[in-house]
């Protein structure tokens, strides 16, 4: 696995380079406190995220249309085939390691190289792709970030095979869970598959479902963005409409659908910023982008990243232990961003990013590194809750991604031909996502790992025959 900090370099600090170092971190504390009440003092509290950050109209539907339909019998519906169970039991011992598969094969540890054969599918011929992602269809001027494809080192990462695919999940359920960027690698799928097979819409209010009819696979999504049970009801002295996370209780919708699933892909992560309070055993035990009323007498040392691993251990320990559940959990690890020179709203930009960064050219982010870490450490803890039912599978494309500074929209969120995509003359960058990816784009890689993830595990851990 890809090793996402250089700890080694901190060992052996000499004393001269520790002064100084000191003295930079008294510079850039007063920078960072000068800057934080400047934010406090400019921004409302509760809106520490731009809404567009997510895709305004999507966020707000997707939690409607997902979160607030309790009851909704849809859900039992899903067709379910037990046959295959016997084929994803495995021992405990074999998913501690994740680098070390059978196959010797570290899917995570490669390159990025040109391939002029293009992407699988355009945005002409996949109608279902989100116009905030269809960047070519937004303008987007340059075309290259559509045909670079990830090599892993020491093994051959085949294409996407969308037979193989249906094939291997014939009569199989998989589901998607998570935040906005779950969307973007469940969309990414179903265009894949758009073009061998155009599926059947049978969605609902309460989740996104497609059915293949040839093989019966069905693709499931719903909108999960802390894998916790949350609620804005009351609670001691927070008052309504203020976010309450339960750390420590794995959301209801994914727990009640697990036993439906063959395979669970979980992503998340980039709604911990957000205004919440946490927490653990009914009790407050951290809060982010919020001041309690009043003075709290429990300590507060939960931090909204500590909250990331707590939860991501909390779902995944619950998938690992769920007496009705016996697939295949593959969770994708944090995406990176790329708001270079600055936050979103203070300057950050990806526009004119036209290719893959260098090896030693990326830029290391502090944010992403502890996100990684603490999501990798939660993942581990619900490892050693698994019994022999369930299998449990960190796909770690986080160090791969941080290279794709130039597969995100950009400034080309929207269609609007009216819209700025130039710096202005301020200098300041015109608005822009530089979290979700475009599609076509990278995160179609993200979906031939999941697919080779799948094949070892329902194949056995032979090497690719594609
Ligand atoms: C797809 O992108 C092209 C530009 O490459 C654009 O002309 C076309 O309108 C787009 N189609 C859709 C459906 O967005
Ligand atoms: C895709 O998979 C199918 C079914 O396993 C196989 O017959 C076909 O040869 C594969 N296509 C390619 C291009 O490898
Ligand atoms: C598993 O299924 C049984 C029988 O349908 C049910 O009573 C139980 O609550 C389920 N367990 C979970 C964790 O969903
Ligand atoms: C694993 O599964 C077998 C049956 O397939 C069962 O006999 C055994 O007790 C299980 N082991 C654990 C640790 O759950």
């Amino acid at each position: 696995m890809a090793k996402a900090f250089p700890r080694e370099k901190y060992a052996n600090l000499k004393y001269g380079r520790l002064v100084s170092s000191i003295a930079i971190s008294v510079v850039l504390l007063t920078v960072f406190v000068t800057w934080d009440s400047w934010m406090l003092l400019s921004r409302p509290s509760n809106s520490i995220i731009p809404i567009y950050f997510y895709g305004a109209a999507d966020v707000s539907s997707d939690l409607d249309a997902f979160v607030s339909q309790e009851g909704d019998d849809h859900v039992a519906k899903v067709d379910h085939d037990d046959e295959h169970e016997s084929e994803v039991e495995v021992s405990a011992e074999e998913v501690i390691d994740q680098s070390a598969d059978n196959s010797g094969c570290d899917l995570y540890n490669g390159e990025w190289y040109y391939d002029s054969e293009g992407p699988l599918y355009t945005n002409n011929t996949c109608p279902i792709l989100s116009q905030t992602q269809n960047c070519q269809g937004n303008g987007r001027p340059d075309k290259e970030y559509e045909n670079w494809r990830w090599r892993p080192f020491n093994c051959e990462l085949p294409k996407f095979n969308a037979t193989k695919f249906l094939e291997l999940m014939s009569g199989k359920t998989i589901t998607f869970v998570g935040d906005s960027v779950a969307r973007n690698q469940m969309e990414s799928l179903l265009c894949i598959l758009w073009q061998v097979e155009v599926p059947q819409n049978k969605g609902n209010r309460r989740m996104q479902r497609w059915h293949f009819r040839s093989k019966s696979v069905t693709i499931l999504r719903f909108w999960s963005a802390w894998l916790v049970h949350h609620t804005t009801e009351p609670f001691s002295y927070v008052p309504d409409g203020i976010t309450k996370l339960h750390l420590d209780v794995p959301d209801e919708t994914f727990m009640e659908l697990a036993p439906k699933s063959d395979v669970l892909v979980f992503s998340n992560g980039h709604w911990f910023p957000k205004q919440s309070v946490y927490l653990l055993n009914n009790k407050i035990v951290g809060t982010q982008g919020y001041t309690l009323p009043v003075k709290h007498h429990q300590s507060l040392k939960i931090t909204d990243t500590e909250a990331y691993k707590i939860s991501t251990e909390t779902a995944l320990a619950a998938m690992a232990t769920h007496s009705n559940y016996s697939g295949l959990t593959i969770v994708t690890s944090f995406s990176p961003d790329h708001y270079e020179k600055g936050a979103w709203n203070t300057g950050g930009s990806c526009t004119g990013k036209v290719r893959p960064l260098l090896p030693g050219q990326v830029v290391e982010y502090e944010y992403t590194n502890i996100m990684h870490d603490k999501q990798e450490t939660g993942f581990y803890q619900a490892t050693k809750r698994l019994t022999n039912r369930s299998k449990l599978k960190l796909m770690d494309i986080t160090e791969a991604f941080k290279y794709r500074h130039d597969g995100h929209p950009g400034p080309y969120r929207n269609p609007d031909p009216n819209k700025i995509t130039k710096r202005g003359r301020n200098g300041l960058p015109p608005p822009q996502d530089c979290l979700h990816w475009c599609m076509p784009g990278p995160v179609d890689t993200w979906n031939e790992i999941m697919l080779e993830i799948i094949r070892q595990e329902f194949e056995g851990n032979k090497k690719s025959a594609l």
